[in-house]
């Protein structure tokens, strides 16, 4: 082993080994969707080639088109071909080990059955094929919802109505994803037919924020270390801002999109879980539901808005043509398959606050768009300013803050103020900074990957609970019912291309609070 202060030792920590899944089958419904070709596949392969998939998984997937076997195999070959989960994939010149020369026996693992979700016969014909099928694959099932959230009710019942949802041979299991239903009532309603058919410890309700390395790495940063614990509170930190913002549009989503809206789509769970692992209290151990009951106890602590604080404490816009990296990008409304009319929201900001003992006073701010000047995902906790002013020059330095970067250029970074160097007695802000990619070597698996794993080997807990699902609708179905209330009001617009619209700005300046911003952060771990 190198001494600790070897130049030669690597700098890099090598990433851990992932686990292997027990044997099981996936069925995936919604098998010809996007989510399928682009995350779920690519994913599955990667685990295939770390060797973390039993020698007898297999894949049934189910979908309308009528595909051959070998058709829809090389549909979701392209898919792999294309995604950043499997670089190298090609030739594996780079030394990746998922090259293409593995797709074959991988591939021989996927299986399509040609059907629609609302149809009995379908399900049927799944649950005979599946009992068909020589036991140690088809014993375990894991059926993956990889479709529209309308479709969940149906197919819940029917797995149960064809005895899918029980546990003879070995365990069954169900993957729903997001949104879980569309408000608070409809949530509460699907909860209720899941439960019906399936015990809660066989549910996994997917956010596939948790499963990102940055994010599951919030509870190390605040709970692995005894620095940053003392000062994370409202005796010391003066606002939180929490941003996701894409510069993506709508794309070939308008479909789901119109029906969502930036809200649904992204504050409704992705944010609010960045903010209960901002905000919760330290869990007494690592068990999944000890960890999912002090992520509950903060959306609890806060309270729902009523609709003039809606009015006050909210910001919901629309894009307008504009720019993203020098080429012209059409407004929302020139999106293919939006309503010319439609006052669906691509960009949400909002004020929270925890009412609880840690926080009360401290506001959250949360936002997210579509459609903006670049890609950040990052949360920035905000200190206070030192009590006494001692050098004049002080305000250039702002105060004192830790971002943490979830993406691109993941990290954390610390920002400060020093003595600007000569005479004088200036300040300056600088930062000191963590980089993923040059303290651990190797790209860390995505976020699909590690949260089809869990599932595979029953780990729920990166998985939102029922009362969890609950408690984020209860928060942000008032502000969705505000809304749609306020018909006839215009709907803000922002340029594509920029940090979002003005009144989002406002949202803070009133406070004396600033928006970190989108199209001039490079984050601090580019290279
Ligand atoms: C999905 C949303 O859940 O998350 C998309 O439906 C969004 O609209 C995506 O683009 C963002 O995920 P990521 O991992 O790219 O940040």
């Amino acid at each position: 082993m190198p001494a600790p202060n070897d130049p030669s030792a690597p700098l890099a920590a090598p990433a851990t080994p992932l686990p292997t899944a027990e044997s099981c089958t996936l069925i995936i419904f919604g098998a010809t969707g996007d989510l399928t070709r682009r995350k779920l596949i690519p994913a599955l392969f990667r685990l295939a080639c770390e060797g973390c998939l039993n020698e007898h998984f297999q894949v049934v997937g189910i979908g309308r088109q009528a595909l051959t076997g070998d058709a829809f195999r090389e549909h979701l070959r392209a898919g792999v071909a294309e995604s950043p989960e499997t670089r190298g994939f090609s030739d594996g010149a780079d030394g990746a080990d998922c090259a293409a020369e593995k797709w074959p026996a991988f591939a021989s693992r996927l299986h399509y059955l040609q059907g629609d979700f609302a149809d009995p016969d379908s399900h049927r014909r799944l649950a005979e094929f599946l009992n068909g099928r020589p036991q140690p694959a088809a014993a375990n099932r894991l059926f993956y919802l990889a479709t529209a959230p309308s479709a969940a009710p149906i197919i819940v019942r029917e797995l149960a109505r064809v005895g899918l949802n029980q546990e003879q041979q070995g365990w069954s299991r169900i993957v729903i994803e997001k949104p879980f239903g569309r408000d608070l009532a409809s949530a509460h309603a699907l909860n209720a037919t899941v439960a019906e058919a399936f015990a809660e410890r066989q549910v996994y309700r997917i956010d596939h924020y948790l499963g990102k390395e940055t994010v599951q790495n919030l509870l190390f940063f605040r709970f692995a270390n005894a620095l940053f614990e003392p000062v994370w509170n409202r005796n010391h930190v003066k606002y939180v801002e929490i941003t996701a913002a894409e510069p993506l549009g709508v794309g070939h989503r308008a479909g789901y999109y119109e029906e969502a809206g930036a809200l649904r789509d992204m504050v409704a769970n992705h944010l609010l879980q960045l903010l209960a692992l901002t905000a919760m209290e330290a869990p007494a151990s690592l068990d999944a539901d000890v960890i999912r009951d002090k992520k509950i106890e903060v959306w609890r602590s806060i309270r729902p808005m009523t609709a003039e604080e809606v009015g006050r404490r909210t910001v919901r816009a629309q894009y307008a043509a504009g720019r993203i990296d020098d080429l012209p990008v059409p407004g929302y409304h020139a999106e293919q398959g939006v309503a010319r009319d439609s006052r669906t929201e691509t960009y949400a900001a909002l004020e929270l606050s925890i009412d609880n003992w840690r926080w009360a006073g401290v506001p959250f701010y949360l936002r997210t768009g579509k459609s903006l000047a670049r890609q950040v995902t990052e949360i920035t906790v905000h200190f206070q300013h030192a009590p006494v002013k001692l050098f004049p020059s002080a305000a250039a330095v702002e105060s004192n803050s830790i971002t943490l970067r979830i993406q691109p250029d993941e990290g954390i970074s610390l920002a400060f103020g020093a003595k600007q160097p000569g005479v004088g007695k200036k300040a300056a802000a600088v930062s000191m900074d963590f980089c993923y990619r040059s303290a651990f070597a190797g790209e860390p698996p995505s976020a699909y990957a590690v949260l089809l794993l869990d599932a595979m080997r029953g780990d729920p807990t990166l998985f939102t609970r029922r009362d969890g699902v609950e408690a984020q609708w209860r928060l942000i179905s008032p502000i969705e019912d505000a809304w749609a209330a306020q018909r006839d009001e215009s709907l803000p617009s922002y340029a594509a291309g920029s940090d979002g619209p003005g009144a989002a700005d406002a949202l803070l300046s009133r406070k004396g609070h600033r928006w970190r911003p989108i199209a001039d952060n490079v984050g601090m771990c580019r290279i």
